[in-house]
């Protein structure tokens, strides 16, 4: 799945656009290996930055692609040595050889240049105006490409079918390692050439871990099973999440706050409309939870008033979601001009912008009982009047819930990519 030259001259075009520099040369730094301290010759697998890797569609470690707005792109790749040959087998790259790239420098001295993707060596920042063209060129790499959608799809059918592959897997004594292992293993089956980031895998209390790393615990009856994990196609990743229930015991409040999570998910999916803010969706999703959870009698109030006092962020301290594609986070970020709220919650929204043709965005509200958030005696008297204590900390176990689908903005109704791994409760309620 090598990008048609005609896609990288249009996305080369539209950033030559958006570089909007009159004389400066920018310089878009592949990177390099990084070695492992202590670890001799080894080095931390090599991936080029996304910048460079947008614009060329290669990961030559070393290697810089230069743009001169008179004269358009020069792609400068180091010579392969003998010794790269013989230990990895590596063939020439296509470009001009990186030794060419000082005296091109050397004929532009009186211009000032740019470093964007990786820090090239011997290059002086100059961080403010780095800083505004990264920004534009950001805002160009937001809607993505057929070439782009293409692998995303496919990232996004792999980890269809590896999902489809782990439910008969989920029963009670199962490791959270086991179903790690099984799942990469059927994406990288199912066409994924790595994990688009660290698989999140987590039975019962560890589920209200956000960022959690799977380990040797294993699944108990009627726990639940929170599952975060996306195959990666060519450097594009899926972003998947979905929750479970192990059989046994009483479903009842899994059930209710489940289906409190999926309304929230499903609206703010339908949502994902072009114009549409980022940061109403979010807020909206505050809303929900704070309806679901007083239709669950765990809050006492007007949701709008609760959200205005952020009660939500006890429960949702997370944002609904960011854009992905190549990388997990991929070209997220704010509008230029707005800045991040300190708000409780606010603060954690990695997206604000309206929503635009092509963006793809991840949806993933979720509810969860997080005991750093919850046993705090100033939230607890804070919040005394509005927050049911007793029910909450009957549920300090539980765990958390979240549902994450990828989404991408059409000109009518929104894409959902990952609309094949389902999500109905039926499906989350394992026999
Ligand atoms: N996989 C981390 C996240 O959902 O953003
Ligand atoms: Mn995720
Ligand atoms: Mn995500």
């Amino acid at each position: 799945m090598t990008t048609s030259s005609r896609f990288l001259d249009a996305r080369r075009a539209r950033a030559a656009a958006a570089l909007t520099t009159e004389s400066d040369i920018v310089l878009f730094g592949a990177g390099d290996p990084v070695g492992i301290p202590g670890g001799a010759d080894q080095t931390y697998p090599f991936l080029a930055h996304a910048e460079y890797f947008w614009l060329t569609d290669h990961e030559n470690p070393g290697s810089v692609l230069a743009f001169d707005p008179n004269e358009g792109w020069t792609d400068f790749v180091p010579e392969t040595t003998v010794a790269e040959r013989v230990w990895e087998g590596r063939g020439d790259a296509p470009g001009t050889p990186l030794s060419r790239l000082a005296s091109w420098l050397d004929s532009r001295k009186e211009r000032r240049i740019i470093n964007l993707g990786s820090r090239i060596n011997g290059i002086q920042a100059d961080h403010a105006r780095e800083g505004e063209l990264r920004d534009a060129l950001t805002h160009v790499r937001r809607p993505k490409d057929e070439a782009e959608l293409e692998r995303m799809r496919a990232a996004c059918a792999a980890s269809a079918t590896a999902y489809a592959r782990l439910l008969p897997r989920i029963r009670p004594g199962v490791t959270e390692r086991e179903l790690q292992i099984e799942l990469e293993a059927d994406f990288f089956r199912a066409g994924g050439d790595r994990t688009g980031y660290g698989s999140i895998v987590a039975a019962g209390s560890n589920a209200a871990v956000l960022h959690f790393s799977p380990g040797s615990r294993a699944l108990k009856a009627g726990e639940v099973l929170l599952v975060d994990a996306g195959a990666e196609v060519r450097r594009y990743t899926s972003d998947v999440t979905r929750t479970y229930r192990a059989a046994g015991g009483d479903p009842g409040f899994f059930r209710d706050l489940y289906s409190v999570v999926l309304g929230i998910e499903e609206c703010a999916v339908a949502g994902c409309v072009r114009g549409a803010e980022w940061r109403d969706l979010h807020m909206q999703a505050c809303h929900g939870v704070l309806a679901g959870l007083a239709g669950m009698g765990l809050v006492r109030g007007e949701p709008a008033e609760l959200v205005d006092r952020d009660v939500h962020a006890l429960f949702f301290p997370h944002g609904l979601g960011h854009m992905v594609g190549l990388g997990v986070r991929d070209a997220s970020g704010y509008l230029p001009g707005r800045v991040r709220s300190t708000r409780p919650g606010l603060n954690m929204l990695r997206t604000d912008l309206p929503l635009e043709r092509d963006y793809v965005i991840t949806v993933e509200p979720g509810i969860y009982f997080i005991a750093a958030l919850l046993n705090d005696a100033e939230k607890r008297a804070r919040y005394a009047d509005c927050v049911a204590w007793d029910r909450v900390d009957a549920l300090m176990d539980f765990g958390g819930i979240r549902i994450e689908d990828n989404v991408r903005i059409t000109d009518g109704a929104p894409e959902n990519l990952t609309a094949a791994i389902p999500k109905s409760l039926d499906s989350a309620l394992l026999a």
